[in-house]
């Protein structure tokens, strides 16, 4: 695997490894990597001739300093992941991706108004401008993300319809630790009993679609609502059963879409989510 810190570092490689007619496949990460990545980076591998993965903490979509100091960093971690199955990780400085002050701004709509785009101002323009840039550097054919992020993921395809670039948008699924908690680099942030509670995230939502099969998106919330309660440790920011594409609210479950279980919680200081597909 090449690392590159450098833009010029990156093209040099990627002109030394890709063919003419050869795909580039990448995987943007802030790192601490997991299997959840590396599911990403299989992906990119067995679909395109070159796969680059991205190392790059983007202060510009954190909304909470603390947030962004306690990011979890673990370069030679990463590396020994990764190692084998990507050909060119690139990890620039902030100045590399940034070299003035980024003011770009972009509307998405109804899709930033919601869930994560609500309660975490500019996240999502910040996420916007770094993939942006990005994908400028790495000309990318097609680039991988996460399901776990499901409404990064519709910001942006909606970046890329908008800004009409020639890059295929993948979605990978969520890949969970073998309790079900979904796979995240925040997880390491857990106390161990933190951890061992963290399960239930999963396991309440899972539980309770499974016995919804004729109940209504709010009475499938309450019902989540009241088997949180028996676990005070939890603080639910958000619970939504939303539409796939729109991300908006439903109040019955659409027969031509589908819709989908969303949730932030705040658990010891730390935050975490997930999703579900609502069959
Ligand atoms: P990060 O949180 O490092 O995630 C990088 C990619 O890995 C995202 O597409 C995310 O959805 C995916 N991912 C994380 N955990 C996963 C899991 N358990 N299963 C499947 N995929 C998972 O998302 C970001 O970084 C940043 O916002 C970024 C896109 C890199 C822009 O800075």
């Amino acid at each position: 695997m090449i690392i590159c810190r450098t833009v010029v570092e990156l093209q040099k490689a990627i002109d030394l490894l890709k063919t003419p007619s050869g795909k580039i496949g990448f995987v943007p990460t802030m790192g601490a990597l997991h299997s959840g990545h590396l599911s990403l980076i299989q992906q990119s591998a067995t679909q395109n001739e070159v796969t680059v993965c991205s190392i790059f903490v983007n202060p510009t979509q954190f909304n909470n300093t603390e947030d962004l100091i306690k990011y979890p960093r673990t370069p030679d971690k990463d590396i020994a992941l990764i190692e084998n199955f990507c050909q060119i990780l690139f990890m620039p400085s902030e100045k590399e991706i940034y070299p003035e002050k980024a003011s770009e701004t972009y509307n998405f709509g109804k899709l930033e108004t919601v869930m994560e785009g609500a309660f975490r101002p500019g996240h999502f323009n910040g996420v916007a401008l770094v993939v942006n840039r990005l994908f400028a550097i790495v000309r990318p054919d097609r680039a991988y993300f996460g399901e776990k992020d499901f409404q990064q993921l519709q910001i942006i395809k909606a970046m890329t319809r908008q800004l009409q670039l020639p890059v295929e948008v993948v979605s990978c699924p969520i890949i969970r630790e073998s309790d079900g908690l979904a796979m995240s680099s925040r997880n390491a942030r857990l106390s161990d009993d933190d951890r061992t509670l963290a399960t239930n995230i999963y396991k309440i939502l899972n539980t309770t679609l499974q016995k919804a099969t004729h109940n209504s998106p709010e009475n499938i919330k309450k019902n989540i609502y009241f088997e949180f309660e028996k676990f005070p440790q939890f603080k639910i920011e958000y619970l939504e059963i939303a539409d796939e594409l729109t991300l908006q609210p439903v109040c019955n479950f659409p027969s031509n879409q589908k819709a989908r279980i969303f949730i932030a919680v705040w658990l010891g200081g730390v935050r975490l989510i997930d999703n579900q597909v609502i069959n």
